[in-house]
């Protein structure tokens, strides 16, 4: 399979905390991989040095054929190479309506050069009320995004990541504060991703929905991957006992669970 994003000896401390150390990361080309592991084990700093958010200390890094050098790597660039990115914390400029977060850094420009606040403005609503069926809710291309609530927030940069139908797409915790049939709907969108022949990171804690959509797992576990397997035969139960044991350190995991 080519490979869509090869991240290799990636470290990143701050301070005494060794949030990544030497962890390796490869993604397919066509593949959904999903990333668990613990609070504070080092997920979200992973996808943040590809979306070019966070700066590694050391490491070498490939999007799509390109060498990139992990240590200078900028958000423009990531978007350039076809990542679209929902964060964990704040995915959108607070201050912006929700139209010009939208189309930051890439605006529909009118035949004078112009900004096309109209257009932006148009295809900002039929996002809102085609694809994640935020419809009925007060959602606006003029609201600012500040005001939004989580879930909408999550709505939003996830319609978003829809919409500019990115190669790669990197979600961190998309459904925690989503409805019912939103998260539903994150989850037919993975699938539509992975049928596009597009790639995708899934982070949640929700280890069901990670089951439910990805090819493979990777467990970080203090700044390290603890293990990376292929879905195919790996039932839920089975992963969450995986998953125990690694939170628990092995041996003190499996005595918690059989006293
Ligand atoms: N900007 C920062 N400044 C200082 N420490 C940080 C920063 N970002 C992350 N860390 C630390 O790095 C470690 C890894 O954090 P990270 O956010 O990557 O974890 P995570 O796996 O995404 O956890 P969660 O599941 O809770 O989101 C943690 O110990 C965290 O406190
Ligand atoms: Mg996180």
């Amino acid at each position: 399979m080519t490979s869509a994003v090869s991240m290799t000896n990636i470290f990143k401390s701050y301070g005494e905390v060794k949030a990544l150390d030497d962890v390796s990361f490869d993604l397919g080309s066509n593949e959904v991989v999903g990333l668990l592991g613990d609070n504070g084990a080092g997920k979200s700093t992973l996808i943040k040095i590809l979306a070019g958010v966070t700066r590694a200390d050391a490491g070498t890094m490939n999007i799509n054929g390109q060498a990139i050098d992990p240590r200078g790597h900028t958000v423009a660039r990531a978007r350039r190479l076809g990542i679209e990115t929902v964060f964990q914390d704040k995915s959108l400029g607070e201050k912006q309506p929700l139209w010009s977060n939208f189309f930051a850094g890439r605006h529909l420009t009118n035949r004078w050069g112009f900004i096309d606040v109209a257009a932006e403005m148009r295809v900002t609503r039929e996002i809102l009320g085609n694809i994640l069926g935020l419809q009925g809710s007060n959602l606006q291309p003029e609201t600012i995004a500040g005001t939004l609530s989580g879930g909408e927030r999550q709505g939003v940069a996830i319609g978003r990541a829809m919409h500019f139908n990115s190669r790669i797409v990197v979600l961190d915790e998309p459904t925690t504060a989503l409805s019912l049939r939103e998260v539903d709907n994150v989850l037919a969108f993975v699938r539509r991703i992975k049928r596009d022949g597009k790639a995708c990171i899934y982070i949640s804690h929700n280890i069901s929905h990670v089951h439910a959509v990805v090819d493979r797992f990777v467990i970080v576990d203090k700044g390290r991957i603890a293990l990376d397997i292929p879905k195919n035969g790996t039932s839920l139960e089975e992963l969450i006992g995986i998953m125990v044991d690694i939170a628990g350190g092995g041996d003190q995991a499996r005595a918690g669970t059989h006293p």
